[in-house]
């Protein structure tokens, strides 16, 4: 693995200014709750740093990338072109950075939708992403002092957010979040919390 400011510099190539911007955010934010909630920050670091590293490419070649990927096809994602930056980024990220961490790629693939079997990392990357400072949407607060106290109950939070804010815009909602969302009460309610 080379140095951090290795990946800033690919990273800064592939984004605009305002994106790279957010992606250094997410890397700090991703790194302050790693050391809270006991995650190798290495990994959340890089992770939260790359996770967008192919947000800015058009939405023709992400989906021509994950079909060359190998990445399944998905009617929602294909309504959606733009939300294959998650699969399609990890790839790159493994293919152009030559990073083969399994878990900080699986943390860049989930990172928009979230996933019923999310690790630590993954939530750490997903709430970072959410909570950064640049970020000021009506009820981030809420999220942001949770993600510091209780990881699971800020994954919560962020998946009604997104949820309720999908309804508003009559939005197409993938399944996955869904599936995420009742993973996260479900094993509350196993746990007795
Ligand atoms: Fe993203
Ligand atoms: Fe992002």
């Amino acid at each position: 693995m080379n140095s951090f400011s290795h990946y800033h510099g690919k990273l800064a190539q592939k984004l605009t200014p305002k994106r790279y911007k957010h992606s250094v955010a997410v890397a700090e934010t991703a790194l302050a709750l790693a050391k809270i909630h006991k995650v190798p920050s290495g990994p959340a670091y890089l992770a939260g740093l790359l996770h967008d590293y192919a947000r800015d490419l058009p939405d023709p070649i992400l989906a021509e990338l994950a079909k060359s990927a190998g990445i399944p096809a998905d009617p929602v994602l294909d309504a959606l072109p733009e939300l294959w930056h998650g699969s399609v980024g990890a790839f790159l990220v493994e293919k152009e950075l030559g990073l083969k961490h399994p878990q900080l790629l699986q943390a860049i693939r989930y990172h928009i939708l979230g996933h019923p079997a999310m690790t630590d990392l993954d939530k750490v990357v997903f709430i970072a992403d959410m909570i950064e400072p640049n970020r000021d949407f009506s009820g981030v607060e809420r999220i942001r002092e949770m993600a510091f106290k209780d990881l699971d109950e800020a994954m919560l939070l962020a998946f009604e957010q997104s949820i309720h804010y999908l309804l508003d815009k009559k939005q197409l909602i993938h399944p996955l979040m869904i599936e995420a969302r009742n993973q996260l009460i479900l094993t509350a309610r196993l746990e007795g919390r």
